[in-house]
């Protein structure tokens, strides 16, 4: 099984951000999982919720994961939800590291800005932020190796921390 180095955490936690600069320090390639599903889908993230709601856009979010088992060792930036399933979960903990970026409700719609992207954060407040991060949290925490804080902290600041948690683990 290759080592990856999987990034998790709720949206607007900066995963893709971090995640690229991680890839440049560590020499290793960079795939974001969203990007993957949007291609195996066809479609953008918004037209699958429309068209399949949660369950089929969850259906081919755990397809694309599953497609990046194979690939050689790259750092991935997972979407949010990833972790609400149990299979994705245990599939993650044998892929490689898992790195969750912490990041509070108001801090991840502040850097989100506008959400109509994210059809789960659309329409609705910081009250429907923290509730959705609150149920997740405890998943997040299950599932990762280490627990990198973004509070406050530029994507270079995290990414060092990243780097430096991993290269502590291999
Ligand atoms: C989701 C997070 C999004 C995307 C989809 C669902 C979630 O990815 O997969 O909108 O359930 O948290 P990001 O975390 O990359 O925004």
């Amino acid at each position: 099984m290759p080592r990856h180095v999987l990034l998790i955490g709720f949206m607007g936690s900066g995963k893709s951000t971090v995640g690229r600069l991680v890839g440049e320090s560590l020499g290793m390639p960079f795939l974001d999982l969203d990007a993957q599903v949007v291609a195996t889908g066809g479609r953008t993230i918004e037209e699958i919720f429309a068209a399949q709601g949660e369950s089929g856009f969850r259906a081919v979010e755990s397809a694309a994961l599953e497609a990046l088992s194979g690939s050689d060792h790259a750092v991935i930036a997972c979407g949010g939800g990833v972790v609400l399933d149990d299979a994705n979960r245990s599939l993650l903990k044998r892929l490689g590291t898992v790195v969750y970026l912490q990041v509070s409700a108001e801090e991840a719609l502040a850097r989100i800005g506008d959400t109509s992207g994210r059809p789960l954060l659309a329409g609705g407040g910081v009250a429907m932020a923290s509730a959705l991060l609150r149920s997740r949290e405890a998943l997040y925490e299950a599932t990762a190796d280490v627990t990198v804080s973004t509070a406050g902290r530029t994507p270079r600041e995290v990414a060092d921390s990243v780097v430096t948690a991993v290269g502590c683990r291999s």
